[in-house]
């Protein structure tokens, strides 16, 4: 048993609370690879904003539970050599989809579990997230539960269709399950296509897409039911158009990727929503740096003269969303 606090991490709970007190939104960016995990703590020690580091099942398998774990102990020790002195960073499981997985986070140094019952039943999402909680409770861990689907077409997260969460049920299911904040589903989707084109109108200036706007009303309506509960928003990307175009001038194949606007995002963070979920915006900012240094250098191969800017090139991303959009810099 490996505590988070050993580790130099901290659990939600406070963050929370002077977000949704302050009016601002926490960064959870998905992490992998050594570049993104060294761009966000470079970000969050710049602008002087918690961070919350967020970890998915597909990231545990593919670079190994262990080594994530130590990296984010690493990150704390990192963001102090920056000239950070209390630096408040967050490891989270993102999506888990078993208590064991929640279980096996919790006792290998993650201050912070995702129990996503989103697809289940109504009473059986309830009774995993009830059981993931008192485990979690019981080590100083705070959860994270979804209620409502969110629509994606892209990774192992995504279902067809979404359904927004009724605002009626979000009380019964908080105190019953007792959760410490809540993912909702108000028309977000995961992945860099989150609306097809039919359901966008085209900018007649420019001939890109318009997605529709966020159901702000439901979210209106949850925080009045649940006033200052926590409140989440997965699938956040804005997939900015000029990433977007460098992948396509330089190879790339991303014919109408589409996200949620930045205004929608800082008008959300405004509000109970106290924390934001991005990883597409990342890989797009990866992807871009390394297809455009392959097509402009392509004697290069050493992979640090390419992983360094594409790791430049998230981090201006992280700092841009922290600064420009969550509005979390400058609270610690
Ligand atoms: O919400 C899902 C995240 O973008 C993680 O995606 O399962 O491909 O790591 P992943
Ligand atoms: P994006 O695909 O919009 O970055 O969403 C990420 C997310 O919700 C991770 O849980
Ligand atoms: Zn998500």
């Amino acid at each position: 048993m490996t505590s988070y606090k050993e580790l130099g991490l901290v659990n939600t709970r406070e963050m929370f609370a002077k977000a949704v007190a302050g009016g601002y939104a926490i960064p959870a960016f998905n992490f992998n690879t050594l570049e993104q995990m060294q761009a966000i703590v470079q970000a969050a020690v710049e602008t002087k904003s918690p961070v919350i580091m967020q970890v998915s099942k597909g990231a545990r398998n593919y670079a190994n539970g262990t080594i994530l774990r130590y990296m984010a102990q690493g990150a704390v020790e990192y963001a102090k050599e920056l000239g950070c002195e209390k630096p408040q960073i967050v490891l989270h499981l993102d999506h888990g989809d078993s208590f064991e997985l929640c279980k096996d986070c919790i006792d290998n140094g993650f201050s912070s579990v995702m129990f996503d019952g989103s697809s289940l039943p109504y009473e059986e999402n309830i009774r995993i997230t009830k059981q993931v909680v008192e485990y979690a409770h019981a080590h100083d861990v705070t959860v994270e539960a979804e209620l409502g689907v969110l629509a994606g077409v892209e990774d192992e997260v995504a279902s067809e269709v979404s359904h927004y969460t009724k605002p009626e049920e979000v009380v019964d299911f908080s105190t019953r399950s007792g959760c410490d904040s809540l993912a909702i589903s108000i028309g977000t989707s995961h992945g860099a296509y989150k609306f097809t084109p039919e359901q966008c109108t085209r900018d007649p200036k420019t001939g890109k897409l318009v997605p529709p706007p966020l159901a702000f009303d439901i979210l209106h309506e949850i925080e009045k039911k649940l006033p200052g509960f926590p409140i989440v928003l997965h699938g956040s990307s804005s997939v900015p158009q000029d990433e977007v175009d460098t992948i396509n001038a330089h190879g790339g194949k991303l014919p109408d990727a589409v996200g949620i606007p930045e205004e929608q995002l800082r008008e959300a963070s405004k509000s109970a929503v106290c924390k934001i979920n991005i990883d597409s915006d990342s890989r797009l900012a990866m992807t871009a740096a390394i297809r455009k240094h392959f097509d402009e250098k392509p004697g290069d191969f050493d992979p640090r003269q390419y992983l360094k800017p594409a790791r430049e090139n998230m981090k201006k991303m992280y700092i841009h969303k922290i600064v420009e959009v969550l509005g979390s810099n400058d609270k610690l």
